[in-house]
């Protein structure tokens, strides 16, 4: 039963990435298992899943991100990370935050609103505490547009969690976030489909990340 649903899994991942980019996917995870002993990968689409309120139509599935790529866009982050708060909006597994766990930020939240993501999210974190620096993690079982952002957070993370209307509504978030405590903030942006939402609002693109002619992913600040 599970080879059979992980099999369609990968058929499907074909169809709407292409070769490449599954192998990519598949390989990515495969190394980060081996490097943090954590289960990341897989693609789980949100009607799979238990998810908190109404917005389960205008989210996106589950699938981390890549490590490399995270790599390449953090290169243009540029904070004094043990004074910096690090967040992500999805955050499922958790991959991006324990990736994040590697800079010695002062804090990573993450907000996830599949309770089954957001449990083995939980478990994970446990898992790689004991190899990271103490840092304080926070995960939150919400749906983001619930969340209100502490005034102190300085790198946002989205990998394409939701649709054009969430993400302009946590983008207002942040702007009000900034306004109550200005200061200089990054957002990474991977599969940056509504990067417009940005642009309206005044941020600037620092980079942008692509790969065999795809964009992977865009890094803002303000
Ligand atoms: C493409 S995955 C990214 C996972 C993770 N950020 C990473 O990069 O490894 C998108 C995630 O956003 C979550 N999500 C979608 N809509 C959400 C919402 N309204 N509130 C909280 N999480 C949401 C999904 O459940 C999924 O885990």
């Amino acid at each position: 039963m599970k080879l059979l649903k992980y099999t369609r899994r990968i058929h499907n991942s074909i169809k709407t990435r292409g070769l490449y980019n599954t192998i990519n996917l598949i390989t990515d995870d495969y190394f980060f298992k081996q490097k943090f002993g954590v289960d990341t990968g897989g693609v789980y689409e949100l009607k799979e899943l238990k998810t908190l309120g109404n917005n389960a139509d205008r989210g996106v599935y589950y699938q981390g991100t890549n490590y490399r790529y995270f790599k390449k866009t953090m290169q243009k982050v540029i904070v004094n990370f043990s004074e910096s708060t690090f967040i992500d909006f999805g955050c499922g597994k958790g991959k991006a935050l324990i990736m994040a766990g590697e800079y010695g930020f002062k804090k990573i939240i993450g907000v996830e609103f599949a309770k089954e993501l957001y449990d083995i999210c939980l478990q994970n974190i446990e898992k790689i505490k004991p190899k990271v620096d103490p840092i304080n993690f926070e995960i939150l079982h919400k749906d983001a547009t619930e969340f209100e952002i502490p005034n102190d957070v300085n790198v946002f993370f989205f990998n394409n969690p939701f649709d054009y209307d969430l993400t302009e509504e946590v983008v207002k978030k942040m702007d009000l976030s900034l306004q109550a405590n200005p200061r200089k903030i990054y957002v990474i942006y991977f599969s940056p489909l509504h990067k417009a939402v940005f642009e309206k609002r005044n941020y600037e693109q620092v980079f942008e990340l692509k790969a065999k002619n795809k964009l992977e992913a865009i890094v803002l600040s303000k």
